[in-house]
């Protein structure tokens, strides 16, 4: 059993469990979200003993050498003395909102104006805290140029964020973020004739919108295809934009698809894992995106492995949800 030495006192941690869960247990206020070492709310700094490598696992090799982990992840092997991580690496600034507009009947866009530059790669996330202490992530589909943050959010019913910003957060009022994080964008690095494919479903069309523009805008080369996935019609959404970029850049090729067969001749018909697999058998050589609901994430990650993707090939983002009963 190891001891967690925190603002003085000492936690015992019990076999297998968390740093996050030992000092959450004992009320000690640590911030989280995710609780699945995505969204890095609960990221703390050793100031003694070594963190788990799982806990350190996707940091900066900066963060990692200075004793950053992620507390909801970290079952310890040893005695650690922690502290939140500070504002160096986890600084909030306040971002104006400019523009709510309804997308579809259960998603709204949120654009923000970072009131101090901002700098992000299309497709990253970011955390936004309530005064309350709750906080989720939300991923960004504007590219840097633009004048506003992009954020597609899915609201869901008794959700505390989606709904509070869907239904509370007035335009012109500020709300806090943070970030950026993620490393789910398109890098200068992939080849410009390289074939792209971007998968996703639900909101998760939102890093997917940035990460073309981006590739777009960069003046990748090789074909881009875009599979979105939703229960039916009603969920699809940017359907008439991504429609026009399609016929803007030959390039791109655009693939909606819903679950179930009846909603129209222009839909694909099945899940995203499996209607990609039928349309690109062979995706040996593509560089992947993933993002979304988990289940379509996991699933999508082995069907194009399965389909000869290299894993390092293979990008995700997934939509990890809050755990219920914490926020
Ligand atoms: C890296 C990352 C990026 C994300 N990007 C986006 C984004 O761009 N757009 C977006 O809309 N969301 C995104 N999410 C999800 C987001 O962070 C929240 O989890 C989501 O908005 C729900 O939060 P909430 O506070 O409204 O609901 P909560 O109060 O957390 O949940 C209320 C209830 O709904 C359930 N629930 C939560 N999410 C879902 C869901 N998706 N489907 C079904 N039930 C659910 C919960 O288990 C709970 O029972 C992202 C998550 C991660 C980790
Ligand atoms: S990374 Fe720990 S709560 Fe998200």
């Amino acid at each position: 059993m190891s001891a967690i030495i925190y603002k003085g006192k000492s936690y015992h941690c019990q076999e297998g469990e968390t740093v996050l869960a030992c000092l959450n247990r004992k009320h000690a206020d640590v911030p989280s979200s995710c609780q699945s070492g995505v969204c890095r709310t609960c990221m703390m700094r050793a100031v003694s003993g070594k963190p788990t490598p799982e806990s350190q696992q996707g940091l900066e090799p900066g963060l990692v050498e200075k004793g950053y982990f992620l507390a909801c992840v970290c079952r310890p092997t040893e005695d650690l003395e922690v502290v939140l991580s500070g504002d160096d690496v986890m600084s909030y600034i306040e971002a104006r909102v400019v523009e709510k507009i309804q997308l579809s009947d259960e998603i709204v866009r949120v654009l923000l104006s970072p009131l101090v530059p901002f700098g992000y790669r299309p497709g990253q996330y970011v955390n936004i805290r309530r005064t309350d202490g709750t906080f989720r992530s939300y991923s960004l589909g504007s590219l840097p140029g633009e004048d506003t943050l992009d954020l597609h959010i899915r609201v869901v019913p008794g959700g505390e964020m989606s709904t509070w910003l869907a239904n509370e957060v007035r335009v012109g009022s500020t709300i806090s973020i943070e970030g950026p994080h993620g490393d789910c964008y398109y890098s200068e690095s992939t080849q410009a004739e390289r074939p792209l494919l971007l998968a996703g479903s639900g909101t998760g069309l939102c890093p997917l919108w940035g990460i073309l523009r981006d590739a777009l805008a960069r003046g990748h080369g090789g074909p881009i295809r875009l599979f979105h996935g939703s229960y039916s019609r009603a969920g699809l959404y940017l359907v008439d934009e991504l429609k026009a970029l399609a016929e803007e850049h030959e390039s791109f090729s655009y693939h909606p698809c819903v679950d179930a067969a009846g909603e129209g001749e222009d839909l694909m018909v099945g899940r995203v894992d499996q209607v990609v697999i039928e349309a690109i058998p062979d995706l040996q050589g593509w560089e992947v995106y993933l993002c979304g609901h988990p289940g379509m994430v996991e699933a999508t990650w082995n069907a194009v492995r399965g389909a000869g993707a290299n894993e390092s090939d293979i990008h995700c983002d997934p939509f990890t949800p809050t755990p219920a009963s914490t926020s």
